[in-house]
């Protein structure tokens, strides 16, 4: 697909995605299909081991595209299932993506940010879910998402007055997993990214499972599954090298297998 709102580059192992449909970015039914299909080519692609998403140079999302609801009524909506697709095709990625966000994270923009594994913020960055000022709520996992992150009543307040968070006051809360100047976004997503590269694939992809069923598991589940992808990384050939490579003091050289 020939890509209108995004761009799409591979930078060694990780795949890039830049929101790139206008000034906010705002997140037309077109733009969500082909994040979609980028993020399903990379979790195909064999070469690339984690997911970067950036928004323009000034900001990431400001949410659903409000025009295209002008038009849409609750038949649309339900008979679609909106938001079903791009929900399940966060939720089902297996490789880790990171959201690099800068400037205005609203809406379907904060729950875009929020469907990732982490969040690097910008000092520039603003995160909210002003719906209830449209008379509507989160559709994309807003609700659920933030309460989880950063608790009940700071999550109840945001959604109710649809006031936002700065970037320092998400890492306080707990949103993000850092700041860092705006100059420096980039740089230190792709860094984390590449971080995230060098280690091995497969227990890469079982701690992304268990931290993510984390938030959905009793704690005795969560336990059990820790432990039995614990158990099973043994049966790889780069947990043998990792552990010789710790014993010869070297570099390990992960393969993937
Ligand atoms: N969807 C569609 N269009 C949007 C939009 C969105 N989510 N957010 C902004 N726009 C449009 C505005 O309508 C305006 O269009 P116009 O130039 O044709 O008048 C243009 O983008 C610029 O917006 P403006 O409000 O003038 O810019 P601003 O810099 O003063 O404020 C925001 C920026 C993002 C704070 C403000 O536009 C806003 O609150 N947007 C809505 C965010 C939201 O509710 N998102 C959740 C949607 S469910």
């Amino acid at each position: 697909m020939a890509y209108e709102n995004i761009i799409v580059e591979t930078r060694g192992q990780v795949g890039v995605v830049s929101l790139s449909a206008g000034k906010l970015n705002p997140l037309s039914k077109k733009l969500l299909q082909e994040l979609i299909e980028a993020i399903h080519n990379f979790e195909t692609d064999n070469s690339i081991l984690c997911i970067v998403i950036f928004g323009n140079d000034e900001v990431f999302c400001a949410g659903a595209n409000i025009k295209e609801f002008a038009d849409e009524n609750f038949v649309d909506m339900f008979s679609q299932n909106r938001f079903g697709e791009e929900t399940e095709a966060f939720r089902n990625c297996r490789k880790p993506i990171i959201a690099g966000v800068n400037g205005y994270a609203l809406g379907g923009g904060c729950e875009l940010a929020m469907s990732c594994d982490m969040i690097i913020a910008a000092e520039s960055a603003q995160f909210g879910q002003p719906e209830i000022l449209l008379g509507l709520m989160p559709g994309l996992g807003g609700s659920q998402r933030m309460t989880r992150a950063i608790g009940k009543a700071k999550s109840m307040e945001m959604h109710l007055t649809g006031s936002r968070l700065t970037a320092m006051e998400a890492d306080q809360a707990g949103l993000v997993s850092r700041v860092v100047p705006d100059a420096d976004l980039k740089a230190e997503t792709m860094a984390l990214a590449n971080k995230i590269t060098e280690q091995a694939p497969l227990a890469v992809m079982a701690i992304k499972e268990a931290i993510n069923k984390a938030e959905e598991l009793p704690l005795s589940e969560g336990l059990l599954l820790e432990r039995r992808l614990f158990h099973a990384l043994f049966a790889t050939e780069d947990k043998n090298e990792g552990v010789r490579a710790f014993i010869e003091k070297r570099k390990p050289e992960f393969k993937g297998n």
